[in-house]
């Protein structure tokens, strides 16, 4: 039944075996640095890849400052915690995201609030915000106070979709009404603009991640962006278990996290990031061979939403329903085409299911149609 897509996925790859979703892509200097790293002996929490790594991240994303993380969830967390997220707040995010960023709220004892999504951005909607905002909230002391549940709105984590930007200056206005923190979940858009800023750069932080299956892999590994010197001091000094600096004494003056990110890694994420431009422009041709593709059948593909610019991280099609979809993803997987339907939306999953929501009726739609193609960079 999908014969033709299959065999352009093939042609496209001009591979006959599995053809998985993403996989990372080693061309330029992994195995040099690598070697360097290992000969220095600082294979771990210092090193001199982490710093030209932050210095580098900061350059291309235009932020003030990074600060390289174990993890795209540690710098979620982070995040949340320097926003001064903790138990009895409440934190607004999406139900379409991937379980990291609900964690990251969990870990703090917060409860996430599920609001909509755009159909075209697969983001976060300003107008779902702004009408949950209007009817369930009042600001009172500088802190935007739930009416229904007398607990503070600390803060908003709307998430850029498989590399494409939701509509995050408006979000940031509205955020910014409401005395609301905005923080980023950029972990899947590294190379994505809105407006011609990067994302992860419009609130006051954002997370990005560097797993292997992201645009660029440290293996493991995240960063947190920010313009603050304030935050941006707290988060070294919090993802370094708080230690004082000093040659020889041990002193830690609040409870910190192991949370930054090994030389290792990132010696590999630095020869990564210098082929960046090389992958957004691959990503970005094989984006519009599949847009071509399915110009004229019965699927839609997500193209970059208005004034943004997408790394096309996933390519992304929408399907006419459930049962299309399913009958989709079986051929699909067992021809060797590695597709997957998106995340079972956040507020479906036990763990989260008594969380406050607004009318999610656009996540829910999209949850039954979604489904991600073979989107790696092209061998070079
Ligand atoms: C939307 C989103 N948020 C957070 C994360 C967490 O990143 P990490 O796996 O580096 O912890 C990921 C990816 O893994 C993600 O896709």
């Amino acid at each position: 039944m999908f014969d033709d897509v299959i065999n352009f996925v093939r042609t496209l790859y001009g591979k006959e075996g599995d053809i998985p979703l993403h996989s990372p892509l080693f061309i330029g200097n992994e195995k040099k640095y690598l070697e360097e790293c290992i000969d220095s002996t600082f294979v771990s929490s210092a090193g001199k890849f982490v710093e030209q790594l932050e210095l580098k991240i900061a350059h291309y994303t235009d932020a003030n400052y990074a600060i390289a993380t174990s993890s795209g969830t540690s710098a979620l967390h982070i995040s949340l915690l320097m926003s001064g997220v903790s138990q009895e707040d409440e934190v607004i995010t999406q139900p379409l995201t991937f379980i990291a960023t609900c964690n990251a709220i969990s870990y703090c004892g917060a409860k996430p609030i599920f609001i909509d999504v755009d159909k075209d951005t697969l983001g976060l909607s300003p107008e779902a915000l702004q009408s949950f905002l209007e009817k369930n909230t009042l600001v009172k002391d500088y802190q935007c106070i739930n009416k229904n549940t007398g607990k503070i709105i600390k803060a908003c984590i709307p998430m850029h979709t498989f590399g494409h930007s939701c509509r995050i200056s408006e979000i940031l206005e509205i955020c910014s009404k409401y005395n609301i923190t905005l923080i980023e979940d950029a972990a899947e858009s590294l190379g994505s603009f809105y407006k011609g800023r990067h994302t992860g750069t419009f609130g006051s932080l954002g997370a990005l991640s560097f797993n292997g299956n992201k645009i660029i892999t440290a293996g493991g590994g995240g960063c947190i962006i920010t313009n603050d010197i304030k935050l941006a001091k707290r988060a070294k000094h919090l993802t370094t278990t708080a230690k004082v600096s000093h040659k020889w004494e041990y002193n830690h003056d609040m409870v910190g996290y192991n949370y930054r990110m090994p030389n290792l890694n990132a010696a590999l994420l630095l020869a990564q990031l210098e082929n960046l431009e090389v992958f957004l422009k691959n990503k970005r041709e094989t984006a519009l061979a599949y847009e071509d593709f399915f110009s004229d059948k019965d699927f839609h593909f997500i193209k970059e939403p208005e004034n943004s610019k997408s790394n096309y991280w996933l390519n992304t099609i929408i399907l006419k329903d459930q049962k299309y979809r399913d009958l989709f993803l079986e051929e699909t997987n067992s021809n060797g085409i590695g597709t997957r339907p998106i995340w079972t939306l956040m507020h479906k999953l036990s763990i989260f299911e008594k969380c406050q929501r607004g009318n999610l009726k656009n996540s829910e739609w999209l949850e039954e149609r979604v489904v991600n193609i073979p989107s790696s960079v092209k061998a070079l």
